[in-house]
Formats: structure tokens, sequence, C-alpha cells
């Protein structure tokens, strides 16, 4: 550690850069850039090029495929269709006058829906509820499917990773999860659907939009916001997980990607407490030589979390999750900065690093003797991305993380490759590694757009996100993120003992 602290002095100072740390950093390896003469290039004027574009053109020259490949990735197991529609255009097709709101924790009726929609559409606010009654809701679905100017979208972590990976015409992809008729159709055919997880009918999501100001009897809402509601027991039970382990054998998968474990919360602790012990032990019979990567998503249940944190964070390899997610796991498992509520506008560098290295040693394998699994995390929020790793199991990892970006920073946009004049760096040029002592002060570069810093045994990548000033759909980005980032992913071959 020492060598390589004296190396990157002795570089800082032959390239004439400069930098500032406190004296009790040697395990820190640290990025030196000119700042002034980069600062002075951030309004791009004339001859000096902005920092996005140095950024994406830098970005062309990281992104290496790595030496050994994925061929054969399975995943599962939400998968639903999700139907964009109006919400004041559906229920007036559906015959419902306006009236005033109400929230309902459950929707049992036309009512209900009614009634909580307009409750939250006055407040502008996103909520997401289930509808009991399966046949009221089949028949809402449809007319909702059938509404002019409706959109279909495929939905579902899984599917939408599934979907992801299938641009990769080499790649195999075995998704698991509640397929009807209508996603089957929509999934890219490259998409191979074990028998088994076929199912009759779709699992619809029905997301009713509203506009900012738009009015609907005495309701007017103060901002555009989205109400979704579903009757989704399949995935609500994570219902094809057993289908999902066991098509593995005959699938032998190189990488398995796993999603869905926050469907279960809204079913009650007695349900998700019996299921996640059956989960762990299907996830469990996955062969140990295959990583697994799970993918987070929004949870509220403080308990639930910490089950998933004990019992299933240990047996994967990696994890995908933003930063709600990221400090919802802090709160949860009591780790540091447990105690902010919330992030205030771009969540800090430090806090984050904090965070995810505290996971990986209290659930991951940072110490080689420990018996977890976990190595792997791959941290995106708006401005920027994080990809953090225990030494010597991954590689690729500067590859990776500009892969995850450069998703973020096109799909968004609805284009493949990055045009500089639709989006904006909003990343911090400045940060520390940490937000306790010690801490090192790092530095964005946008010619060398990966900061990388360690801490313990782990290695931090960062790269900032060229966030879209105009996004057409957000959904699922997360999930092209986590799905790129694995694609440039290698898992280095382990010495055995
Ligand atoms: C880092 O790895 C070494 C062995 O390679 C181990 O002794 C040490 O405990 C690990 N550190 C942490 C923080 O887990
Ligand atoms: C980094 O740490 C220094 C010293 O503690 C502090 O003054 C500075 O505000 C920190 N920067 C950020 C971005 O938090």
């Amino acid at each position: 550690m020492w060598r390589k602290a004296l190396a990157a002095a002795l570089l800082a100072l032959a390239v004439g850069y400069f930098y500032h740390a406190s004296p009790d950093l040697s395990e820190q390896i640290l990025q030196y850039i000119n700042l002034p003469a980069i600062r002075s290039a951030r309004q791009g004027q004339d001859s000096q090029p902005s920092f996005e574009h140095l950024i994406s053109a830098a970005w062309e020259t990281l992104i290496t495929v790595p030496t050994r490949q994925w061929s054969r990735v399975a995943v599962g197991v939400n998968a639903c269709v999700d139907v964009v529609v109006s919400g004041v255009g559906l229920l007036q097709a559906l015959a419902v006058d306006p009236g005033t709101g109400l929230d309902h924790e459950v929707l049992h009726s036309k009512e209900d829906l009614r009634e909580a929609f307009i409750h939250y559409m006055a407040r502008g606010a996103a909520a997401e509820r289930f509808f009991s009654d399966k046949e009221v809701f089949q028949r809402i679905a449809r007319a909702a499917a059938e509404y002019p100017g409706a959109k279909l979208y495929v939905g579902g972590n899984a599917a939408l990773i599934g979907q992801k990976l299938a641009t990769y015409p080499d790649l195999m992809v075995l998704l698991c999860g509640p397929v009807g008729p209508k996603l089957h159709e929509m999934l890219d055919e490259q998409i191979v659907v074990p028998p088994g997880s076929l199912q009759e009918t779709d699992e619809y999501h029905l997301i009713l939009e509203y506009k900012a100001g738009e009015q609907w009897g005495s309701t007017q809402a103060p901002q555009a916001n989205r109400f979704i509601f579903s009757h989704d027991l399949s995935n609500g039970e994570m219902s094809s997980l057993e289908t999902f382990v066991a098509s593995l054998e005959e699938f032998q998968p190189d990488l398995v990607v796993l999603s869905g474990l926050h469907m279960m919360e809204g079913q009650g602790k007695e349900l998700w407490e019996e299921r996640l012990k059956e989960a762990v032990v299907a996830i469990s019979d996955i062969p140990k030589d295959v990583p697994i990567h799970l993918e987070l998503a929004s949870m509220t249940d403080k308990e639930y979390m910490n089950s998933i944190m004990q019992e299933v964070m240990p047996i994967v390899s990696s994890i995908g999750l933003n930063e709600q997610e990221l400090l919802f796991l802090a709160q949860a498992g009591e780790g540091p900065h447990a105690d902010l509520p919330s992030w205030k506008g771009i969540p800090d560098v430090g806090r984050v690093s904090d965070i995810l290295l505290w996971i990986l040693e209290q659930y991951g394998r940072s110490d080689p003797s420990s018996e977890a699994d976990l190595t792997r995390i791959h941290f995106h929020t708006l401005a920027y991305h994080i990809l953090a790793t225990v030494d010597g199991y991954w590689g690729n990892q500067a590859a990776a993380v500009v892969a995850g970006a450069h998703v973020a920073s096109t799909q968004a946009c609805g284009i493949r490759s990055v045009d500089v004049s639709k989006v904006q760096l909003k990343a911090p040029l400045e940060f520390n590694s940490s937000h306790l002592e010690p801490k090192v002060k790092l530095f964005l570069n946008p010619t060398e757009p990966v900061t990388v810093w360690r801490r313990g045994n782990i290695t931090f990548h960062l790269t900032p996100v060229l966030v879209c000033k105009q996004p057409l759909r957000t959904v699922g980005l997360g999930d092209a993120i986590s799905a790129e980032g694995l694609i440039y992913s290698e898992l280095k071959p382990q010495q055995p003992f």
C-alpha cells in the first residue's frame, strides 16, 4: 500500500498536478487533475470543448468488452404489462363521475379507485395500490388497454433487464416470471420463456397519469404525477421463483439476475416471512459457482428490508440499487448516516461511499474469511454512478460503470448515442471519499471521467451521468443501468484455497 501511495505521489509531482489530503490516508488511490484549467472549460466557449463533450468522448474509449463474457443469463422473477393511460379519461370511460377524494389502503371497488385517485390527484402525489377484486380489475384493465392513446410497455424489473440483455445478439437470455400472452408477444424474440412460467392472463399494472393543472370536477392537479394499481398476486408472491430455480439446471446459466423481492412486501408480514424463507432455500439451490445479481427496488418496511439484508444479501454476489434504496438500507440496518431522513439534492458522494463500504463489510465478503458471497454493488443516482467491488473478484469495473452511465445518458433521451446538446453534467466536481474521518479529497476529471478510490479491501469506481435535460420515459432506467453494468463486468476466476 505504501508503495502505491508513494508511486501516486511521484506521479502527481511529475505531471504537475496537485493534491490535498490528510496524512493518514495511505490506503487510498487518488485521482489528480489540474482543476483550475478544466474549470475554465466548463462554459464550453469558442475553442474550449464543454465538460459534456470531454466526458462523452472519453467514455467512448473506456467502454471495452471484458475478456470473458457471459453467454447465458437467466433472469427472474417479476414481469408484467404496464398500461399507461390518462387517469381522468379512463375513469370517464368507465362511467365514473368526479367527487371528493378519500385514501384507501386497498381498493375493493371502482368507487374506492375513484376516491383514491382523486385524493392523490388533488395533491399531485404518486401512489401505488392493490385492487382486491379480480373480476372488476380485469374489466378495468381491458378497458384501459383498449382506451384510445393507451400505451402498453413491458414492465417488471426482471422483464426489463431481460429486454436490455436481449439487445446483445450473442447472449442467450432466459426469462422466468408470470408471462401472459400480451407480454409474451411484446418480449424480444431472443428471450426464452420456460413453458412453466407462461400463464393464461397477463399481470397488468395500470398507470393512471394526469398533467399539471388538469381538472376533473372540482379537483385540480397541482403537478403531473401517476396513480398505479394492480391485482398482481403472481408477482406479489414471487410465484415463479421455484420454476425459475428449477429451469436453471437445464439452462445452465453463467449469470443469474434476480429481482422482485420488493413485490412481497405489500402482502403483509405473515406471507413474506414464510415466502422469504422459501426464497432463501430456492436461491441456495443455485450452484455456488454461478454469480447471482440481485436488483433491489423501493421498499418501505424496515423489518422486511432487514430480513433481506440478513438472509438474502450474503447469498448473492452482487446488488444494484438507487439512492433511496441505499439510504433505506442504512436506516433499516442502523448503518452509517441512518439519521439522515432523506437526501437533499444530489446525494453526497462521501456518505454514499460510507454506506456502500458498510454493506460490503457487514453483509459482504470484504474479509476473505467471511462466509458471505456479496462482492459487488452497482449504485445509481441521477447525477452519478458508483461501482464498489471487493478486490480480487471482479474485473473491467471502469468499463462497466461507464456503460451503465452511458445507457442512463442516452435511454432517458430516447437515443442510442450521447447528444451533448441534450444532456447536462450535474455531478459534483469535487467530493470526499467519506463523510467521516479519514477522508480524501477527490475530483472529477472530464477527460478521464472515472474516479477511483480504495477503502479497506474495496475499490470504488465513480463516473458522472450526462443527465438528459428533457427525459422522455425514465421507467426501467435503473434496470437498464444494472443490465448494462453486468454485461461489461467480468468475474475473475477464484483460486481454490
Ligand atoms: C482485508 O483482507 C485482508 C486479507 O487479505 C484481511 O486480513 C482483512 O481483515 C480485510 N479487511 C477487512 C476490512 O475486511
Ligand atoms: C470535504 O471535506 C472537507 C474537510 O472536512 C470539507 O471542508 C468539505 O466541505 C468536504 N466536501 C464535501 C463536498 O463534502
